[in-house]
């Protein structure tokens, strides 16, 4: 039996609480953690974790309780120091999105996974979807020919009283805006899908929230090889509507799902191309549902990794990536140039101290809670449908 904790019991602590429990086979949280022990007390109480006691600290807690997973949701600043140290303490981690707020974090943390040989999994949850498997699956399989553009809206809303919470809405403490914490699914995705660019060029405001030094609206420009992907990043637009289409040679591919096809007709304008579309959408339906999807998917694959029954699926590498492109994003925005990838150890942008002296702060934070007095959020409106 696997013994789990959950570090942090803020509003993202409740969907691993209840992903774990669908496992009783498997493990068991026998910990929840949070600086305010009262917080932690309610996860458990609310999910009904029966086996689990509340603790102040996660080194009290992974000592106590013998402890072999912990499941970091803490705010991003705080993900690498203590996955490192909860890898050493000899525990497999699971770590909330975004990964970290460096490379170089990411990359100690990836180095203590690789030195004590525990497991290291970065929350990328929308991968374990349907339609996203079905996507990824046609683009790996090649299906329409090679990819000739890819479009990328993800497009949020969150309110000015968003930042007023401690860590949100400063580089030090959050360490980018809606790139960083919102797009980060997306920009995943992408790179889960297509691969990572050759070049960025980025730019990006912030808009409507002033109570943050950080971006709220953004768009990216990637170049590969043969074709542009763009990104746009938002938290300002209502309706929340979130897309990635895939053009290919023959067709369009695209979440949500929505085929499209055209030949030419004599002066090239398109004629519908019904027999492909249908052929596409047969494909789509052919490649089987996921029985469960998300959060709970991604720990159930964890879970059997850790038993050696299944390869792990999104590491530290995997987690990387994102964290990469956003850097370069960030990097070609404040520097007003194109970026060519990867960042190397020299960059300025692979360390936080020397990333953040670059960046603009759009506002200053003058506001800041310890706590809002509601946990419930939302995960993405169209993203996985
Ligand atoms: N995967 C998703 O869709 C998704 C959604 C929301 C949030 N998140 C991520 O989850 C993480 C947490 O976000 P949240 O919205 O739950 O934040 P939150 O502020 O609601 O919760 C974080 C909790 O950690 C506690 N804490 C802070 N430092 C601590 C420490 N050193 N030891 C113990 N407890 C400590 C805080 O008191 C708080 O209760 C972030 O990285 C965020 O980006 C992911």
């Amino acid at each position: 039996m696997i013994k789990a904790a959950i570090i942090g019991a803020g509003a993202i602590a409740g969907v691993h609480a209840e992903a774990f429990i669908r496992f009783p086979e498997l493990c068991e949280v026998r910990a929840v953690c949070d600086i305010y022990v009262e917080k932690a007390q309610d996860i458990i109480e609310k999910h009904h974790l029966n086996q689990a006691k509340a603790y102040r600290t996660m080194e009290e807690a992974i000592e106590a309780e013998d402890i072999d997973l912990v499941s970091i949701c803490l705010p991003p600043s705080a993900h690498a120091d203590n996955t490192v140290k909860a890898l050493e303490m000899g525990c497999h981690v699971l770590v909330e999105k975004p990964m970290a707020n460096s490379l170089e974090e990411c990359d100690r943390m990836i180095a203590a996974s690789e030195r004590t040989g525990k497991h290291l999994s970065i929350v990328c949850q929308n991968r374990f979807k349907t339609p996203m498997q079905r996507i990824h699956k046609m683009l790996q399989d090649g299906v329409g020919g090679r990819v000739t553009h890819a479009v990328v809206n993800s497009l949020w809303w969150r309110g000015e009283n968003y930042y007023d919470l401690w860590w949100r809405g400063t580089w030090a403490t959050e360490c980018g805006g809606s790139f960083t914490s919102h797009s980060v699914h997306h920009i995943d995705l992408l790179l889960w899908m297509i691969g990572m660019p050759d070049s960025v060029t980025a730019v990006m405001k912030n808009v409507g929230h002033h109570n943050s030094e950080l971006e709220d609206v953004g768009m990216a420009i990637l170049e590969y090889p043969e074709t542009f992907a763009h990104i746009g990043t938002s938290i300002v637009d209502y309706g929340e509507a979130q897309e990635m289409i895939f053009q290919t040679e023959k067709g369009r591919l695209s979440i949500p799902w929505s085929p499209a096809s055209a030949t030419p007709l004599p002066n090239g304008f398109p004629k519908q191309d019904e027999a492909y579309e249908k052929e596409l959408d047969d494909i789509y339906h052919s490649i089987p549902e996921l029985e469960l999807e998300g959060h709970p998917a991604q720990i159930k694959n964890l879970l059997l990794a850790i038993q050696g029954k299944e390869p792990l699926l999104t590491d530290g590498r995997e987690g990387r990536k994102a964290i990469e492109l956003i850097m370069a994003i960030y990097k070609s925005s404040a520097l007003r140039q194109t970026v060519a990838l990867p960042i190397t150890e020299e960059d300025d942008f692979y360390r936080k101290e020397t990333m953040i002296q670059k960046m603009p702060h759009f506002f200053e934070k003058t506001k800041s809670i310890e706590n809002f007095t509601s946990t419930e959020i939302t995960l993405g409106r169209d993203v996985g449908k």
